[in-house]
């Protein structure tokens, strides 16, 4: 259908002055008066709308009631005009509705509330807040691919059906197309009798396999959809998320926190050139000064601190945590926040955690306690990435397996990599959804996915 899409109406507007254009899209507001009528127009590909002038002695009125509607879809014809108010504006020739749009709409008031918006996710990429978050999500998206292209790494596609669980919480969504019948004597009969003949879930992470493919491929990344069956009902958790994963050959944990943070520095400038209008828009509706702290995480070095040093700092803080602070114990969001925004007052990587409450792959430090591991920390949120290097030595990887009481025959093809050519490697996951939030100051992960997947509601 030929139509000019109205971001490029705004970008190259000089282009266009004088001449008639065919615009499409959905009818945000309207007002009118006896002679003249103004329609907010919105076709998704700008944050701005392009207003239509009518002059009614120029449009006859069948064609100019129907579509004087909220949320009624247009195919509007007419000359596109400098205006001093709007930078441009359409002064309109004919219009033509595709679909009406009766008063039941729920999108009728210009300001929503965010959870009610969350009753309505099949319409409220309609609202201006979900066409930026959305704008965000996408440059987010090609920022990463770009990132990793220009550095030499494989986008690999690791299994979303697994049998092997990575970070062993036991979190995983069972994929299954029986039940449990009566005949069953025992879980490996059922197991055995299912789809694939073996316990299969949801994948958790795609580290396992993105491991063995990276043991051939030198450096790889995954970029997909993860699932966890958690139970936490927090504003940053979800069932279904999505996460980016290098994995990285050759490289200590030294090396991959350079990484980690060269790669976040370059997907939030790149999403910084590329989304302006919506930055700006999350700064002013949003996060105050959001566009400074952005700056200043791309200008200066991240925090770092050992996880023994993070406790000492914990203990001295003075401050009431609700969950006490000793070493061996996990940091909880409230520790991870007050060292990364009162402490350290920017990111931080706090590394070298107890070994007994990280997963079983990472490598083991040669006090014989902890893993060289780190968790990137970021103001108004806590953990965004997990990183580690990987264990490269088989029997201290078994005994790791062995401690947590891990099935090994489950394993054998991602042991089969220690068996075979073994390699110091490292490599992080990025939250997705947890740098959207960060990126665009959006306080609840539910305000980041399209259909958002949280436990207790589909
Ligand atoms: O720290 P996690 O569990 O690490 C892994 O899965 C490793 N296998 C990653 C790797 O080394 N390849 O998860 C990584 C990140 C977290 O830091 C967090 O940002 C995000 O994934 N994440 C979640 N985001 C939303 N909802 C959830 N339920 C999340 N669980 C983890
Ligand atoms: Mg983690």
């Amino acid at each position: 259908m030929q139509h000019t899409d109205i971001k490029v109406l705004f970008k190259d507007g000089a282009e266009y002055i004088g001449k008639q254009v065919t615009v499409c899209g959905w009818v945000r507001t309207w007002r009118d008066s006896k002679s003249i009528a103004f329609i907010e127009l919105n076709d998704g590909t700008a944050l701005k709308n392009l207003q239509l002038v009518i002059e009614k002695d120029k449009v006859s009125d069948s064609e100019v009631k129907p579509a004087l509607v909220v949320g009624a879809a247009l195919k509007v014809i007419g000359k596109f005009i400098p205006s001093e108010r709007n930078g441009y504006e359409m002064s309109v020739q004919s219009i033509e509705v595709f679909g009406g749009c009766p008063a039941d709409y729920p999108l009728q008031k210009k300001h929503h509330t965010l959870e009610f918006l969350r009753t309505i996710p099949h319409l409220r990429p309609r609202t201006r807040f979900f066409e930026a978050v959305f704008a965000v999500r996408n440059a987010l998206a090609f920022a990463i691919h770009k990132y990793f292209n220009g550095n030499g790494y494989k986008y690999v596609h690791t299994p979303i059906i697994t049998g092997s669980d990575c970070e062993g919480a036991g979190e995983m969504f069972r994929v299954t197309t029986h039940g449990w019948k009566g005949q069953y004597k025992t879980e490996q009969e059922y197991y055995a009798d299912d789809f694939f003949g073996a316990k299969a879930g949801l994948t958790v992470s795609g580290q396992l396999e993105g491991e063995c493919a990276a043991m051939g491929l030198g450096k790889i990344y995954t970029f997909g959809p993860t699932f966890r069956a958690e139970h936490s009902n927090t504003t940053r958790h979800a069932a279904e998320f999505w996460q980016i994963e290098p994995e990285v050959c050759f490289c200590d944990l030294h090396d991959i926190i350079e990484i980690a943070e060269d790669f976040i520095k370059f997907i939030i400038k790149d999403v910084m050139e590329a989304c302006p209008e919506e930055l700006a828009f999350f700064e002013e509706r949003v996060e105050k000064g959001l566009l400074e702290k952005l700056k200043s995480v791309v200008e200066s070095d991240f925090g770092k601190i050992t996880y023994t040093e993070a406790v000492e700092v914990l203990k001295k803080s003075g401050k009431e945590f609700k969950y006490p602070v000793e070493w061996g114990s996990d940091l909880q969001t409230e520790h991870e926040r007050y060292l990364t925004e009162e402490y350290f007052k920017k990111p931080v990587f706090v590394t070298d955690y107890p070994a007994s409450i990280k997963a079983f792959y990472m490598k083991q430090n040669k006090d014989g306690k902890t893993v060289a591991a780190t968790d990137l920390l970021v103001p108004g949120i806590g953990e965004i990435i997990g990183c580690s290097e990987r264990e490269a030595d088989l029997e201290k990887l078994k005994s790791a397996m062995a401690i947590r009481n891990m099935p090994l025959e489950s394993y054998t093809e991602y042991l089969d990599t220690r068996k075979y050519g073994s390699v110091p490697h490292s490599g992080f996951g990025l939250g997705f959804e947890r740098m959207i939030m960060y990126v665009t100051g959006v306080q609840n992960i539910r305000d980041t996915l399209l259909y958002p997947r949280t436990v207790g509601g589909l």
